[in-house]
């Protein structure tokens, strides 16, 4: 079994210092085999924002933890138009993402991380048709046994926002990229972005292919939420040999002095059949 802590939305500039400890303590103590930063680790792209992220990521890996790290819009400096046009993730490249690889892969478990940010929209992502290409290409080198999952900021699907009955869109390129995922055995798919935890699979109210889960995240840390709390989702995962693959996702949220997992845990397996479709398997703890 492989398990990914999925940490999101830092905002590092506009996060609250205790929740951070509490973070902390929280995969210091649940020791995943994968800690999952899935974008926007500062509020405004400064310099001393990425400091205060980078502080964080390096106590994470003094502890032992192995991270995989991709940038997302609030990490591109949003009111320098030169640097966004040509240098948008400079300041992300320097000082985050530095000698960090966006590919891990061991017998069970094979990650990539991709960059949805640019500098020509404030707020959107998109990924090009050479990201897309890269998606087969990369998992190509995992091993056969390897359950297979991506990375983005944005996410590939429309997926519930931060308000109540709100659906943001998906990104740009989400098209030919879910074409990837699928030719490449990708079922898994992780994002951040919209600040509301929520995972989705194929269904009545999402057309996707059904082999594909989308699991979105909370914002871990920051203060710039509406009615959710502070959160980060904890992914565990049994191979996909046979039976066909399975993902217990729980939602951990800040309530008083820790992060706890007090009711949000769903288990999902994937079916051997045609389709390879994703289902719950039991109902929610
Ligand atoms: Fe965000
Ligand atoms: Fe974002």
């Amino acid at each position: 079994m492989r398990t990914i802590a999925q940490i999101s939305d830092l905002h590092f500039g506009a996060h609250k210092p205790m929740v951070v400890a509490h973070l902390h303590a929280a995969l210091a103590a649940i020791r995943p085999d994968l800690v999952v930063v899935s974008g926007d680790l500062t509020q405004r792209a400064r310099k001393e924002q990425f400091a205060e992220a980078a502080l964080f990521l390096e106590r994470l890996e003094t502890e032992g933890l192995r991270l995989l790290v991709v940038p997302g819009n609030h990490d591109v400096p949003m009111h320098k138009p030169l640097q966004r046009l040509f240098w948008p993730l400079r300041r992300y490249k320097r000082l985050i993402a530095k000698e960090r690889s966006t590919w891990y892969a061991d017998p069970e478990l094979a990650v990539l991380g991709l960059t949805s940010a640019h500098g020509l929209t404030v707020k959107d992502g998109r990924l090009t048709s050479l990201q897309a290409r890269s998606i087969g290409e990369q998992f190509a080198a995992a091993p056969n046994s390897a359950e297979r999952v991506l990375v983005t900021h944005h996410p590939l699907v429309p997926l519930p926002g931060a308000e109540d009955g709100e659906i943001e869109p998906a990104l740009r390129g989400a098209g030919r990229a879910l074409k990837a995922v699928k030719a490449a055995g990708v079922h898994l798919v992780l994002a951040g972005h919209h600040h509301a935890h929520a995972v989705g699979i194929a269904g009545p109210t999402l057309s996707i292919d059904p082999a594909v889960m989308v699991i979105q995240a909370g914002t871990a840390t920051s203060w710039r939420r509406r009615r959710t709390p502070n959160s980060f989702n904890l992914i565990r995962l049994e191979p996909p040999r046979a039976p066909p693959g399975t993902v217990q996702v729980e939602e951990w949220i800040s309530e008083g002095a820790a992060f706890s997992c007090p009711g949000s845990r769903r288990s999902f397996a994937r079916s051997a059949g045609d389709n390879g479709g994703w289902a719950a398997s039991m109902p929610s703890a």
